[in-house]
């Protein structure tokens, strides 16, 4: 394997820290090098590396962004790329946890994701766990439940989603908390179309968009089929007999007055330390979501404690 190193600057004292030894390493790479040589290693313009499919580039330069187009312009496969620094833009950069692996060794690879620099879960990437893809295009989401599951390790109390359809993001709740009871509610049979029409939402297209979904087929995906307890039909109805704590819970049921009744049922039984995830919060064509929030923290005559990530649609994490 030829390994390059992006950056002739300080962030090259990183390197050791992360494991490398400078003996391993081909070449420098740097737009604007400042001599010839580095660490007894040739420094080349980013034009001059001769890319194969044994190259692998470590960046530990700042302008990762200018960086990462670069090595687009040039056709290096991002896979065979490693940012060590965090960028605000580029947290999902690093393609290929198991190449960091390789790299830098397990250690190195998990402090790398553990501080969030940025690589994907193995879970996203390889395990069968998480690896149906469907929740790509919101990675954000994904990740940020990566990290809560993590911290609601020692929260006593049992998962839920509220609003399943496919069970793509509960699927990820049951393989990220394997050691929990998951209650999904659905009706399996899309939205209550009173509820969807009063909230302006009358085209066949939203309410049938969401009846193509069954709890046999949900359950099938879940790795831990076990913990899971399946609620079929209307909420709030279908949790009335449960006596629940709750460490973990989704909302995303898009419209008002089932957001609002999922807030009402369980805001108050969240175990302490425990979050919820509701999403859509931030949609602009889910109004209903954010006033529910509005409504219920008038009942609660107080703030919630919450905080909007800026994933697809925005979801807001209360605590
Ligand atoms: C946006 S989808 C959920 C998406 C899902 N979380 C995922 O990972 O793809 C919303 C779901 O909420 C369900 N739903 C909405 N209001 C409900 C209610 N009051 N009771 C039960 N299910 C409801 C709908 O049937 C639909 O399947």
């Amino acid at each position: 394997m030829k390994i390059y190193v992006w950056g002739t600057g300080c962030g090259a004292s990183e390197l050791q820290e992360y494991g490398v030894d400078p003996k391993d390493i081909h070449a420098f790479i740097d737009s604007f090098p400042s001599g010839p040589e580095f660490m007894g290693k040739p420094v080349l313009l980013p034009e001059d590396v001769r890319w194969d499919g044994d190259s692998f580039i470590i960046v530990s330069a700042r302008q990762s962004g200018e960086i990462s187009e670069k090595c687009a312009e040039l056709g290096f496969d991002p896979e065979r790329i490693l940012f060590l620094r965090n960028h605000f833009r580029l947290v999902d950069i690093n393609r290929s946890y198991d190449n960091a692996v390789g790299i830098l060794g397990e250690n190195a690879a998990e402090h790398l994701r553990g501080s969030v620099r940025a690589v994907r879960t193995p879970e996203w990437t390889s395990s069968p766990l998480l690896g149906e893809k469907d929740m790509e295009n919101d990675w954000v989401r994904v990740a940020a439940l990566v990290q809560a599951a993590r911290r609601l390790e020692s929260v006593r109390g049992a998962a839920a989603e509220l609003g399943v359809y496919k069970g793509a993001f509960a699927r990820c709740i049951n393989a990220l908390m394997p050691d929990r009871k998951l209650y999904l509610f659905d009706s399996f049979e899309g939205f209550d179309e009173k509820e969807a029409e009063s909230e302006g939402k009358t085209g066949s297209m939203f309410a049938e968009a969401h009846r193509n979904t069954a709890e046999d087929m949900v359950l099938k995906r879940m790795p831990h089929p076990e913990q899971v307890v399946i609620r079929k039909g209307w909420f709030p109805e279908t949790a009335n007999d449960i006596a629940e704590e709750f460490a973990f819970v989704s909302l995303d049921v898009d419209l008002e007055e089932s957001s609002y009744a999922g807030l009402a049922y369980f805001y108050p039984r969240l175990s302490p330390g425990g979050m919820i995830f509701l999403h859509d919060y931030s949609s602009p064509s889910l109004p209903g979501v954010s006033k529910a929030v509005v409504r219920y923290e008038a009942v609660l005559g107080e703030k919630l404690h919450a905080m909007p990530l800026p994933d697809v649609n925005g979801t807001l994490v209360i605590c």
